[in-house]
C-alpha cells in the first residue's frame, strides 16, 4: 500500500509537470523554462528519495531478523510483518487533501499507520485465501501464531467471506452485566470504536442466554442452566493473576478465554505496545539525558505489604546497597496525590520498582507500563519471565531482576547506571519508535466471531492452562544469597502476611 500511495504522489507531481508543459508549447519565455527545469528536478529527487527509501527499508528489516532469532521460529514470521504485506488489498480510506509536496517526511509515514495508532488511517481489508491450499494467510488464533499475541493482526482481520451491512449479527451476551465493562448494549460500542468488523450486538438479558452467539463470563463463572449447542461459543475473561482469579469447577465449559496471557485467543493486555515500523526499535539520537537533574535512585510506590513473590523482602534487602524510598503503607515516604508522586518519577527518581504481587507467565500490569514506561524513569521490573518482557516490553526499556543472581548484584547494576548518564539513556532509545494502542476488545472479539473458519476448540479443564504447572513460580532463587544475612541476626524486616491485594 505504500507503493500505491507513492504511485499517486507521483501521478500528481508528473500531472503538474503536464501543465508545465502545454506552457511550453504556447509561448515560452525563459523564465517558465526554468519553472520546467525546477518541476522536473524536484520529480526525479522524489523518485530517488522513494528509491532509496524502499531499499533501506528492506536493508533495516533484514537487520531487524538478525537481530531478534526469537520472533523468527521456523513457521512463525513477525506478525507485524504479516499484516503489512497480505491483508490490505486497497486499505486507504482517505488521502491527505493537501499537496505532496508539501507534506513533511513523517507526516507521510504516520497516515500510512494501520488505523489503531493514534494518526494511522490504514484499514483492512477482507482477508486473503491462500490461492493452492485454500488456507488463510492470516494467523489470528493461538494454533496459528504460538510466539505472539496476535492483537494488530486481529485489529487487521475482516474475515474472508464477510459481507460488511449484509452480514448477520452476532449477538454477544455479557453475563455478569454491564457494570464493569462500560459499554452499552446494542451495536453502539462496534460503531463508536469504528471496528472494521462492526456487525455485533451485545445483550445483559439471561433469558437469551440459549440463543446468543457468544456468553462472556467476566471474574465470575456460573452456569447459564443451558445445554449449549455446538455453535455458542463461552469465553472466560480474567484480569488478574491465577492467585487472585477464581477456580472454575466445571469441565468443558470454555471455548475461549480473553486474558492477559499472550496464548488466549483474545489477548487482552493492561497495555499494548506497538512499534510503527517493526524494523525501528529504537532512535538513532537521543534528543535529551533522562538523567539530568535527577538525585534521587530507587522509588517504589506500594501499598501490598504480603505479596506471595517476597518482593518487600526483595526490595529490604535491596535497599542495604542502593538508596530505595518505598511510598505507601509498607515504607515510611508518602505522597498523597498520584500527579504528584508520578512528578517525582519523572524528575527526581533515576529507578522504578515495578514490582507485580504475582511472578506468574506474562503478568505484567500498569505498574510496568504506566507507572513507569509512561515516565521517565527505567523501571526495575520483577512478575513475568524474562521471554515475557522481551515479548511485550519495548526494546530495552527495562531490567529484570532475575538477570541479577542476588538484590546486591543488581544493586552494583543499578549504581553503574546512577554513576553513566550515557549507559542510563540506553534505555530510553525506544521512545518514540512506536504507541501504546487501543486493543480494541470488542472489535476483536466481533471479528473472531464472524471468522467461519474459527477452529472448533474449548478447555478440557481450563484451569490446567490457567493455574497449572509452571505457570507460576514464586520459588524465589535469590533468597539463598540472603538467607545468611538472616541468620547473621540482621534484620529482614517483618515476614511477608499471605494475603492478596
Ligand atoms: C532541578 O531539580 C530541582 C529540585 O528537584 C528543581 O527545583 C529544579 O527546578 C530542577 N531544574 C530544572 C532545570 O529542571
Ligand atoms: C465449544 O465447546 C463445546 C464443548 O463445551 C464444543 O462441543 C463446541 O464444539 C465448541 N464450539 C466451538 C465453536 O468451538
Amino acid at each position: 500500500m505504500r507503493k500505491i500511495i507513492k504511485k499517486r504522489i507521483i501521478w500528481r507531481i508528473f500531472r503538474e509537470n503536464c501543465r508545465l508543459f502545454k506552457i511550453i508549447g504556447e509561448n515560452m519565455t525563459g523564465r517558465q523554462i526554468r519553472r520546467l527545469l525546477y518541476g522536473l528536478l524536484i520529480l526525479a529527487l522524489f523518485v530517488i528519495v522513494i528509491h532509496s527509501g524502499r531499499t533501506a527499508y528492506w536493508l533495516a528489516k533484514d537487520g531487524h531478523y538478525s537481530g531478534q532469532p526469537h520472533l523468527s521460529t521456523e513457521d512463525q514470521p513477525d506478525y507485524n510483518e504479516q499484516q503489512n504485506l497480505q491483508y490490505l488489498e486497497s486499505p486507504i480510506q482517505s488521502l491527505p487533501t493537501y499537496s505532496p509536496l508539501m507534506m513533511e517526511p513523517n507526516e507521510i509515514s504516520k497516515s500510512l499507520l494501520p488505523w489503531y495508532f493514534k494518526d494511522g488511517l490504514l484499514r483492512p481489508s477482507r482477508a486473503k485465501k491462500n490461492m493452492n491450499t485454500g488456507q488463510r494467510t492470516t494467523q489470528v488464533w493461538p494454533k496459528e501464531q504460538k510466539n505472539g499475541d496476535r492483537v494488530e493482526n486481529q485489529l487487521m482481520f475482516i474475515p474472508p467471506n464477510y459481507r460488511y451491512d449484509d452480514e448477520p449479527k452476532k449477538k454477544i451476551l455479557l453475563f455478569n452485566g454491564l457494570s464493569s465493562w462500560m459499554v452499552d448494549d446494542g451495536q453502539s460500542v462496534f460503531i463508536s470504536k469504528q471496528c472494521p468488523v462492526n456487525r455485533c450486538t451485545i445483550t445483559t438479558k439471561k433469558s437469551e442466554a440459549p440463543d446468543v452467539d457468544a456468553i462472556l463470563f467476566r471474574d465470575h463463572f456460573s452456569h447459564p442452566g443451558h445445554r449449549k449447542t455446538g455453535k455458542q461459543v463461552w469465553i472466560l475473561y480474567f484480569l488478574e493473576s491465577p492467585y487472585h482469579t477464581e477456580l472454575i469447577t466445571y469441565n468443558d465449559v470454555f471455548n475461549w478465554t480473553a486474558t492477559y496471557r499472550h496464548d488466549s485467543d483474545i489477548v487482552t493486555p493492561y497495555e499494548r505496545w506497538a512499534y510503527y515500523d517493526p524494523s525501528v526499535t529504537q532512535v538513532e539520537r537521543l534528543e535529551r539525558n533522562y538523567a539530568f537533574n535527577k538525585t534521587k535512585q530507587v522509588a517504589w510506590f506500594v501499598s501490598n505489604c504480603g505479596a506471595k513473590n517476597g518482593r518487600l523482602q526483595y526490595a529490604r534487602e535491596l535497599a542495604k546497597y542502593i538508596s530505595v524510598d518505598v511510598y505507601g503503607v509498607c515504607g515510611q515516604f508518602k505522597c498523597p496525590r498520584s500527579d504528584k508522586c508520578f512528578q517525582l518519577l519523572d524528575q527526581d527518581y533515576k529507578f522504578y520498582l515495578a514490582f507485580e504481587n504475582s511472578n506468574c507467565l506474562d503478568y505484567v500490569t500498569e505498574k510496568f507500563f504506566v507507572n513507569g514506561l509512561q515516565h521517565n524513569v527505567l523501571p526495575v521490573v520483577m512478575g513475568g519471565r524474562r521471554d515475557d518482557y522481551e515479548r511485550i516490553a519495548p526494546k530495552r526499556s527495562y531490567v529484570h531482576v532475575d538477570d541479577y543472581e542476588s538484590p546486591k548484584r543488581l544493586a552494583e547494576y543499578l549504581r553503574r547506571l546512577d554513576a553513566d548518564d550515557d549507559l542510563y539513556n540506553e534505555y530510553f532509545r525506544w521512545k518514540g519508535t512506536g504507541e501504546f494502542i487501543d486493543t480494541k476488545f470488542f472489535c476483536r472479539l466481533c471479528a473472531m466471531l464472524h471468522d467461519d473458519d474459527a477452529p472448533a476448540k474449548h478447555y478440557r479443564n481450563v484451569n490446567d492452562w490457567w493455574r497449572g504447572q509452571g505457570v507460576c513460580n514464586n520459588a524465589m532463587p535469590w533468597r539463598r544469597f540472603i538467607e545468611s544475612s538472616v541468620e547473621a541476626g540482621e534484620s529482614a524486616g517483618p515476614k511477608p502476611a499471605v494475603n492478596g491485594d
